[in-house]
């Protein structure tokens, strides 16, 4: 997408109302607006993200939110917490629920418990018509399990982060689901991913930073921001063989698709 020379880019996943940007967010979102980062969708991990996502996008107009509880907090939820999220995906602003699925890299919930919390988001995000944002930390098959059970094809949503095998990409784009790639394709020996960007369309793909994590090279180490999706976006077209311009509208087109923008 462009506007006069000016490229457009859609960071799709990020978090900017983290506290590492609580000493100068004013002045990183004004440098994004500069560097031609048009929209952003803000991710939710917890309660007290769900409503400062929705305050930032509040304030922002190139921001939007979503709302949703991570599986580290799976643990947090009782049986009020679904219609808390229902009455906060009310606001205009929040066009997804997530981030929402499993980790067992680090199991801070029991994985009983983040499987059935992530159900219950699933079902609600169809109630909602909204779509759906998974995180997945090596727990690629229970997440298509669960894919499978909760008969998700066509509801729509995004593999955040994906770093799943090509197999595993083709088994979602077969649901309909979108493949978000961030900073670690920009890493050395990253063969899986690569060989992911290079088989999938580019119809299917989205990126993003995870700011302010999943910092990719030349940074890495450093505080991610939304500006440096521009590295994801280059190394995209460099495996494809693509101009950055077409990685950077298509990829816009694509988020604003998924997310009804
Ligand atoms: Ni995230």
């Amino acid at each position: 997408m462009k506007e006069g020379n000016r490229v457009m880019l859609f960071d799709t996943h990020a978090h900017l109302d983290d506290d590492r940007f609580h000493e100068d967010r004013k002045q990183v979102l004004e440098q994004c607006k500069a560097e031609g980062i048009e929209l952003i969708l803000n991710a939710a991990s917890d309660m007290k993200t769900c409503h400062s996502s929705i305050a930032l996008a509040e304030e922002y107009d190139f921001i939007y939110a979503s709302v949703g509880i991570h599986p580290h907090d799976a643990k947090s939820m009782d049986n009020k917490t679904i219609d808390i999220l229902s009455g906060l995906a009310a606001n205009s602003k929040v066009k997804a629920i997530g981030e929402i699925g499993l980790d067992y890299h680090y199991d801070f919930s029991p994985r009983d418990v983040q499987k059935q919390r992530f159900m219950e988001q699933i079902d609600l995000a169809m109630q909602l018509k909204l779509p759906i944002i998974v995180h997945d930390r090596e727990s690629h098959g229970d997440i298509m399990e669960i894919f499978k059970k909760m008969n998700v094809k066509n509801m729509g949503g995004v593999l955040h982060s994906f770093s799943g095998s090509v197999e595993m990409a083709r088994e979602c784009l077969k649901l309909g689901f979108y493949l978000s790639i961030s900073g670690p394709i920009t890493f050395k020996n990253n063969v899986k991913t690569v060989e992911v960007v290079r088989e999938i369309p580019l119809d299917m793909l989205l990126i993003e930073t995870d700011s302010p994590y999943l910092t990719p090279v030349p940074y890495r180490g450093q505080r991610n921001y939304p500006g440096y999706v521009r590295y994801v976006a280059e190394k995209i077209a460099e495996i494809k063989g693509i101009a950055f311009d077409e990685v950077a509208q298509k990829t816009f087109e694509n988020g604003k698709r998924l997310f009804g923008i």
